[in-house]
């Protein structure tokens, strides 16, 4: 107990923050030493957190914080921006859209950062954020296997049927027919969009004993050593049995997989994409679905996802006709961006999105700046 205090109290002079696990120490004296050293010296900031669910709460909340946390379920919009008003801070997440029109307000309501709980960007208009002076700081990498592992899981239900085995077998049918699978081992998994995400992906399917082919603007020399062969866009979806998308979406890459990129893939071509849905152009995936050019397809993000995922639509008549479609297809495995959802990822996120904050806060260089 005397070492831990003693280590808090390093921590909290130095840090303005304990980004440690609470349980780790004793409540009561995190609290009283935060009355005694933190509050007279340590101006904390308000920080409103948009799109937040209990498991959010959760893992924050573990957490022994100098800035005081609002939590909203609400996306932040035009609808909720207001809400903003006396914060310093917003902390944000995937499906927040944040348009010249919402940094705008958020200026007016005094906003001086976004702190993005998640890798991606996209939903953020950059320039104006620049503009109005605020500053955009994200959480770069939160377990990158987590989502790697996913897109592998996605891999397996779709070739192994294991969600349909296990529907069956629950209701006593222990029939074979229809789920046949095939080896990954000797096939061959292509990858476009080699960082921190297509890496570990790279790793496990090397493990599996597939040939990896892999496109990115830059060759991974690592992944290059130990087999993964980085080739033209065009020749890794011509020779791909598996393809995986995991680069960033931005003006390049939207709607990378299109009629014409699905025209050169293999028929039957099984496609996954744990990335972000507008990689994919969906009415033109729904044609392939049609007419079996693509064998599987497993996604964990949707184009129009923000309407949809991270709720409890079940009792809902679903208006957007896209997904509805995509459902109905039996090769087709759709999970609600759930990439992430790890204790490991959901820790990282909590841990480095507080870092993020107290390093503003301090005035320190932000190493996890976008803007
Ligand atoms: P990263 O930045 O480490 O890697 C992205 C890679 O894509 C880089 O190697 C980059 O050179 C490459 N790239 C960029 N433009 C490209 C292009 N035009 N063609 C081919 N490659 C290109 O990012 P990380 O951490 O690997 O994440 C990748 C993406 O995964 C994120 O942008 C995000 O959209 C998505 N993601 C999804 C999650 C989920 O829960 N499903 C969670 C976290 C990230």
């Amino acid at each position: 107990m005397g070492i831990y205090m003693i280590d808090m109290i390093l921590m909290i002079v130095g840090q303005g923050s304990i980004i440690l696990p609470k349980k780790e120490y004793n409540a009561t004296a995190v609290k009283i030493i935060s009355i005694i050293l933190v509050i007279p010296n340590h101006k904390s900031m308000k920080i409103a957190f948009f799109s937040t669910k209990s498991y959010d709460r959760e893992f924050f909340n573990h957490y022994v914080s100098t800035h005081e946390i609002i939590y909203f379920e609400a996306r932040l919009g035009s609808q909720t921006v207001n809400l903003t008003a006396g914060c310093d801070a917003v902390c944000v997440f995937v499906n927040d859209r944040l348009n010249a029109a919402i940094i705008g307000e958020l200026k007016k309501n005094g906003i001086k950062l976004i702190a993005l709980r998640c890798a991606g960007f996209n939903n953020v208009d950059l320039e104006a954020a620049k503009a109005n002076n605020i500053k955009v700081v994200r959480v770069p990498a939160y377990s990158p296997h987590a989502v790697a592992e996913h897109a592998v899981a996605l891999i397996l239900t779709l070739n192994r049927k294991t969600h349909k085995a296990y529907n069956r077998v629950r209701e006593g049918n222990f029939s074979l027919e229809r789920l046949t699978g095939f080896d990954l081992y000797g096939r061959t998994v292509g990858v476009i969009g080699t960082g921190k995400i297509g890496q570990a992906f790279c790793d496990i399917m090397l493990g599996f004993g597939c040939r990896v082919l892999a496109f990115d603007l830059l060759a991974n020399r690592e992944l290059t050593g130990k087999g993964v062969e980085y080739l033209p866009l065009i020749d890794v979806l011509q020779q791909s049995d598996i393809i995986s998308l995991h680069c960033p979406l931005n003006e390049q890459t939207k709607h990378i997989i299109n009629n014409q990129t699905l025209q050169m893939m293999k028929d039957g071509v099984m496609l996954i994409n744990t990335s972000r849905g507008a990689l994919i152009n969906t009415a033109d995936i729904i044609g392939s679905l049609k007419t079996g050019k693509v064998g599987y397809l497993g996604l964990d993000v949707y184009e129009q996802e923000e309407k949809i995922f991270f709720k409890d639509l079940s009792e809902n008549v679903i208006q957007d006709d896209m997904i509805m479609r995509l459902i109905s297809f039996p090769n087709v495995l759709i999970t609600s961006h759930q990439g992430f959802f790890t204790e490991e990822a959901l820790t990282q996120i909590a841990q480095t999105t507080l870092e993020n904050a107290d390093a503003f806060e301090a005035g320190l260089p932000l190493k996890n700046a976008v803007v």
